[in-house]
């Protein structure tokens, strides 16, 4: 997180990994209605209701939270004690392992394989998990990769935790990037579910920090008596705001839609052309986990930031470290420029022979 707010910018930012942002002007709102201070003690009603008819739950079941980041962290510091084990899927998005071993837990891995295209083996969590273990995190869509996990194997991996008496923690900030037959939420595949999401990453309202929890209404409580620890009360313009935009999700959306999906034609022409590059190739998602197996990306991706102006983020943040990660979404002319020169940078060390 550090490295992206200080050393990702360049000309061609491909260091990203939520949509474009969405201009306020284009947002339709009377901007009489906003207001600084209202009833949100525990939560603002409206907002609870609009993410409690998005995702089809009782508003009981809605934690409002500071983004997606600070929906981990509280989901997290209500189910963990000190030392309790905790299983996090490799690659991970690195502030969950952060959060799990600021709050002392005994984190252990479950592999996402590259020559299982980063998906999701149930049978690798069975040979991790022990009556010791409280919870097990998982992304979908997957940051880095995008891809995406299928119900039935998160609820076998629901059936995994049931038997060890943990729960499943599915961060779910990418997955509205799916466009067609979006899943519906893994919060109702079974009570050992819970969820975090916000609007910060596939709508482009970041800015607001319109996150939640879905959990269990006895979890949920819990989860809103911590954050008075944390953060107290929401700022409420932002709930405001946030009601707003949930009455026109479908707008913001179908804007970042029409870039991400130039933007993935794009990388599919990219990938067949660079045969020595493997990727998963996915249908949605924001980001892509791009590598040479056996090579080292850091001094590429300084060279690519330092001579052709183009930024990705290196694999070592994904603890796999000759992949980068690449981010869709944002601004087409930009992506194709950045890809072309990323394209021209492999060029370079191919003609050189150099390791990546
Ligand atoms: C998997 C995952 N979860 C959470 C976050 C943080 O999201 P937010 O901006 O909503 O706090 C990110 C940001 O990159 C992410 O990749």
């Amino acid at each position: 997180m550090h490295w992206a707010k200080t050393q990702s910018k360049a000309r061609f930012n491909l260091a990203t990994s939520g949509v474009g942002h969405f201009p306020l002007r284009e947002l339709p709102f009377d901007f009489s209605q906003l207001e600084i201070n209202g009833d949100n003690k525990y939560g603002y009603a409206p907002l609870q209701a609009a993410i409690a008819r998005r995702h089809g739950v009782d508003p009981d079941c809605v934690v409002e939270a500071a983004g997606t980041s600070m929906a981990n962290h509280l989901a997290m510091a209500g189910i963990l004690e000190s030392g309790d084990e905790v299983l996090i899927e490799h690659p991970a998005y690195g502030p969950l392992l952060d959060a799990a071993l600021y709050l002392e837990a005994a984190v252990k891995r479950f592999p996402r394989r590259a020559e299982n295209g980063f998906q999701i083996d149930p049978a690798e969590i069975r040979r991790v998990i022990t009556p010791r273990t409280r919870l097990i995190v998982i992304t979908n869509l997957h940051n880095p990769t995008s891809v995406l996990t299928p119900d039935s194997v998160l609820s076998e991996v629901g059936d995994i935790a049931r038997g060890a008496g943990a729960r499943v923690l599915v961060d779910e900030v990418y997955l509205d990037a799916v466009y067609q037959n979006t899943p519906r939420t893994s919060f109702h595949l079974g009570p050992e579910f819970l969820v975090t999401s916000s609007l910060t990453k596939v709508y482009g309202v970041s800015g607001l920090r319109c996150g939640w929890i879905l959990a269990q209404p006895d979890l949920a409580r819990k989860l809103r008596l911590l954050n008075d620890v944390y953060a107290a009360t929401p700022a409420h313009p932002s709930e405001i705001l946030s009601v707003a935009a949930f009455a026109h999700l479908d707008l913001l959306r179908e804007r970042a839609r029409r870039v991400l999906d130039a933007d993935r034609a794009l990388l599919g022409e990219f990938l067949a052309r660079q045969a020595a590059v493997s990727a998963v190739r996915t249908d949605w998602g924001t980001t892509a986990f791009l590598g040479r197996p056996g090579c080292v990306a850091c001094p590429f991706l300084e060279q690519l930031r330092s001579d052709y102006e183009t930024s990705a983020v290196p694999g070592r943040f994904f603890e796999i470290p000759d992949y980068f990660r690449i981010g869709m979404g944002v601004n087409h002319e930009m992506f194709a420029e950045g890809l072309r020169r990323i394209g021209q940078a492999l060029d370079s060390l191919d003609h050189l022979e150099q390791p990546l």
